[in-house]
């Protein structure tokens, strides 16, 4: 028979995106009309690690008037943290920084708290950490969330509709200043090593050329997909360049070497690619490095359902004690998957799958032929 549970703590981990606080609201919300009491553990799972630790946010008990205003703010108002891997801690000693493995403190603390299971609000980092700290005897279920839609078992994760519709808003703009001056605009977006919100929001935004990291790009293919353009009396461009993206000779961009406890930072591929293309071009090339802007707002009302549903869900999960598992839509329905599913592989674009061939029909080049 499942535990009775009681007390339940709830963390965001990794990069914030549009959603999360709809996450946190229906959790709040369903389990107290169970009669649970919740725990906002703050900074992802630094609020385990250190219980003296104080940020703004403070781990603390949550009650229904705390979340009631929250569905339709962008962020998380738990804090996160995409530097709190307890297996990977960056700690300093005698002025230099190393990794340590900190998880027996969480496990302890997580007792300490009496805490009857913890809900993991994350993306791939979060889940491999998730299914780390279950191993360790934590009873865990998880809840997916990335801009990036990177992550395996679940057809959506929330906050990438968000964030499509602020680089799709992003094109709409660039295409009437393009169009004014003649330029060729490099609009670089977020994703990681996955090109799905360059794709979709090159098709959304009717951009001319899509460059994502799952298919190589060849600098002259997309000079001659401008110049095809130009032959028919359209003198300016709009390139979607995810940050990952690749030359087929060359490496991805880099802000520079990888900090200790955090991932490489993509940065750079737009002006890399700009830069290759200009000499070729009787046209001016301007960048625009979307960034952060793409993360933050109000979620889309396809991410505040999403996040709804899958805060719901993962309550009726841990009442029904399916730990170790991770909700997901498999559309229509939210289901629950293991979480070693989900991280098992990531969720990349097939080059040869149908969005990219409605994109090529539609007259989008990858730079590849
Ligand atoms: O995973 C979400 C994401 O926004 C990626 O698309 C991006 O590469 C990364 O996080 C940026 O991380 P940070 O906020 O640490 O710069």
């Amino acid at each position: 028979m499942a535990k009775k549970i009681e007390r339940i703590g709830i963390m965001t981990g990794g990069g914030d995106c549009p959603g999360l606080n709809a996450v946190i609201r229906a959790v709040v919300l369903k389990a107290h009309a169970r009669g649970w009491k919740v725990m906002g553990l703050e900074d992802a799972t630094a609020g385990l690690i250190d219980l003296d630790y104080r940020s703004p946010h403070g781990n603390r008990w949550l009650e229904p008037d705390d979340v009631q205003d929250i569905l339709v703010r962008g962020g998380t108002i738990l804090g996160t943290s995409n530097r709190s891997d307890p297996f990977h801690f960056v700690v300093e000693e005698n002025g230099e920084k190393k990794e340590v493995d900190v998880s027996d403190t969480v496990v302890e603390n997580f007792k300490k708290l009496e805490l009857d299971a913890l809900i993991s609000v994350g993306g791939d980092g979060s889940m491999k950490i998730a299914q780390k700290l279950m191993d360790k005897g934590i009873p865990v279920v998880g809840v997916p969330k990335t801009i990036d839609q990177d992550l395996g078992a679940t057809d959506y994760t929330f906050g990438f509709n968000t964030a499509v519709q602020a680089c799709t808003d992003a094109i709409d703009r660039l295409q009437d200043t393009a169009a004014s001056h003649d330029r060729v605009m490099f609009l670089e977006v977020m994703g990681r090593n996955a090109g799905w919100i360059a794709l979709a929001s090159a098709i959304a935004g009717g951009a001319h050329i899509c460059v994502i990291p799952e298919i190589p790009y060849r600098p002259q293919a997309i000079v001659d997909a401008i110049k095809r353009r130009l032959s028919k009396g359209r003198p300016f461009a709009i390139a979607v360049v995810a940050e990952g993206a690749k030359p087929a000779e060359g490496d991805q961009s880099f802000a520079g070497p990888r900090e200790l406890g955090a991932m490489p930072k993509l940065f750079g591929a737009a002006y890399k690619l700009a830069a290759q293309i200009e000499p070729h071009l009787d046209l001016d090339c301007r960048v625009t490095v979307l960034g952060h802007i793409q993360r933050g707002g109000s979620p889309t009302q396809f991410d505040r359902i999403l996040g709804t549903r899958f805060g719901a869900a993962a309550v009726d999960a841990v009442a029904e004690g399916k730990f170790g598992q991770m909700v997901a839509l498999r559309t229509p329905e939210i289901v629950t998957v293991p979480i070693s599913e989900a991280i098992a592989n990531e969720r990349n674009v097939d080059p040869n799958g149908q969005l990219v061939q409605a994109a090529r029909d539609t007259g989008i080049s990858f730079g590849d032929r």
